[in-house]
């Protein structure tokens, strides 16, 4: 049995209007078991604009449901066109930011370095990264060797700075590129494999602090496969993307992750 507490995450990615975004997290906490809380983790990450929004939903509810972003810019205040800061980020009341996300690093040719500025930056400020890493087709296809090499090359080029008394916030989301909004999930045991790579790789930069850290599994999890992640040994959650955007779908997740 695992001593982390599990962590769900929504990623809600560039879905829902303010308007929109309240009712999906109202419905969501109304099929939530305020018990489920207890022993497990749920954070939503909608956009930006929706974020004030959603927290005073949470807020109302009294719910420990946390509030997620989905990035942040490393600087604290400036002209950045566009850009959010994570002070902004903690004001408003976000727990988490994910990081490094893989449609970011695609689409909007972010590197290692601004991940890694970008993990710094929350980890200052007080608000838990989750920092996403995950191989494309390309490299999945030469083999799980060189899956994990191009995985834990991201994960040390992220965390390679960062200081051991920090690093007990964070957690890694391990998400093949292939597998994300495909309804293609990697098997539960190459996800666990990866995890368990990745915890090693965990081990040597940040030691015993390690086994405290949260690794998740994202790629098209759905109603129907994640009660099979969630009994593996290093998988501690899941990062959730089309699935989440159903609070009926979503709610049952949660609960099949606690139920194995
Ligand atoms: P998916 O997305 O669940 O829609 O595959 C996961 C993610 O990108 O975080």
């Amino acid at each position: 049995m695992s001593k982390r507490t599990p962590l769900i995450v929504a990623n809600w990615k560039m879905n829902k209007t303010t308007v929109e975004a309240v009712l999906l997290m109202q419905d969501i906490l109304n099929r939530l078991n305020p018990g489920e809380m207890d022993s497990h983790e749920v954070v939503v990450c909608p956009p930006f604009i929706d974020l004030k929004q959603v927290a005073t939903v949470i807020e109302y509810d009294r719910s420990e449901v946390r509030l997620g972003a989905q990035d942040v810019h490393w600087r604290p205040d400036g002209a950045y066109t566009g850009a959010i800061s994570v002070r902004m980020l903690a004001a408003v009341g976000c727990r988490f930011c994910i990081v490094g996300h893989s449609e970011r690093r695609q689409m909007f040719r972010e590197g290692d370095q601004e991940v890694a500025w970008k993990l710094e930056a929350l980890l200052d400020g007080g608000i838990a990264p989750i920092l996403c890493v995950g191989e494309p087709a390309e490299v999945r296809e030469r083999g799980r060797r060189a899956a994990e090499d191009f995985v834990l090359q991201q994960v040390k080029a992220a965390l390679s700075t960062v200081d051991t008394a920090l690093a007990a916030k964070l957690a890694v989301a391990y998400e093949p590129i292939w597998s994300i909004g495909t309804g293609a999930a990697a098997t539960p045991e190459d996800a666990q494999r990866m995890a368990a790579a990745i915890r090693d790789c965990l081990r040597q930069l940040f030691g015993d602090v390690a086994e405290r850290l949260r690794i998740l599994y994202g790629g098209s999890l759905n109603v129907g496969n994640v009660a099979m992640f969630a009994p593996q040994p290093d998988l501690d959650g899941g990062l959730i993307g089309g699935a989440s955007l159903d609070a009926q779908a979503f709610s049952q997740m949660v609960q099949l992750w606690r139920d194995q």
